[in-house]
């Protein structure tokens, strides 16, 4: 990357994260409080590190019916309401989940394979694990991830049900996600800073090309600000197909302005010109062109 210049070229051995005798201090002398959560994970944090508990697959299926009725619905409800609601896993997507939750149990797993549902739950799993391995041989030691540390199992405290985790693994704190920080710096009118954090995300973006990975999902939220350096938070999904990089670069054409497709319509909802010239940007380079300029040899 960049910003840091701590790219490393691609090493022929998988780096090894650290591996501690115990788990760091801070995440067994306090209660971790609820940092984040997506689809797949509800992440818990001290101060420097988190920890990410997985949710089962019937909390993923539950969560992904809900998702399922709320786009249905979502033109009825009033708008913000509905907005709001498919924006953020709010408290009543939490108690729509709790109620739902034992209905998906009841069904068996192999019925819930044959919908679409199900479906989205497998893709979701083997991108979501594949992401995970691809991030561990290709990005792990470098600027471009946040630090990863191992340690023997350990048992910490969480706020909120079920109260504990066991973990064996955490992950450095990011001090905001991307999507946050640009919020923040927006409503302070800091717009030029805006433009160079979404800058630096082109940076990470190519630095990942030249990798031999390309990321699927570009929503900032997924993404997290450490010093000067945008890190890659969710490896979910990352991918080297080159059939599903050029059908997501051709989805990407197709669908909603970039600013839109990476969470950004509201925060730049007042500053029409920042969002054109972002998106202009945004097109200049990520399309096949460039990535396949910045793909190593095959
Ligand atoms: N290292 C981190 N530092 C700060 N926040 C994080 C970190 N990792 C994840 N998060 C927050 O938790 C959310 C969910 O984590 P993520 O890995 O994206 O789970 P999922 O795979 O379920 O989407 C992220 O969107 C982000 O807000
Ligand atoms: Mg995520």
């Amino acid at each position: 990357m960049s910003a840091s210049g701590q790219e490393q070229p691609i090493a022929s051995t998988p780096w090894k994260p650290e591996m501690l005798p115990d788990a760091p201090e801070e995440l067994l002398c306090s209660r971790l409080d609820r940092l984040g959560e997506g689809l797949g994970k509800v992440v818990y944090a001290s101060q420097h590190w988190v920890v990410k508990r997985e949710r089962s697959a019937s909390a993923i299926i539950a969560l992904i019916l809900i998702w399922k009725v709320l786009r249905k619905v979502a033109h009825v409800l009033p708008r913000r309401l509905g907005d709001r609601m498919l924006r953020r896993p709010s408290k009543m997507i939490r108690l729509a989940r709790v109620l739902i939750q034992p209905f998906v149990l009841a069904v068996p797993k192999s019925i819930w394979l044959m919908t679409h549902a199900g479906e989205l739950w497998r893709v979701h799993r083997t991108r979501d694990r594949r992401g995970a391995r691809l991030a561990r041989t290709r990005l792990a030691g470098t600027s471009l991830v946040p630090e990863r540390v191992e340690f023997p199992p350990t048992r910490v405290r969480v706020n909120g049900w079920p109260g504990w985790l066991v973990v064996s693994e955490a992950t450095e704190r990011a001090e905001q996600t991307l999507n946050q920080r640009i919020a923040a710096l927006a409503g302070r009118g800091r717009w030029d800073q805006v433009e160079e954090w979404l800058e630096r995300l082109l940076d990470l973006r190519q630095a990942g090309w030249r990798r031999g990975l390309f990321s699927m999902d570009p929503h900032l939220k997924n993404f997290g600000v450490i010093g000067d350096r945008v890190v890659l938070l969710d490896t979910g999904g990352l991918t080297r197909k080159w059939s599903e990089i050029e059908q997501r670069l051709s989805f990407q054409q197709a669908a909603e302005e970039p600013h839109a497709q990476l969470g950004l319509q509201r925060v730049l909802a007042s500053r029409p010109d920042i969002a054109e010239r972002f998106n202009a940007r945004w097109k200049d380079v990520v399309n096949q062109s460039v990535v396949l300029r910045n793909w190593p040899e095959r």
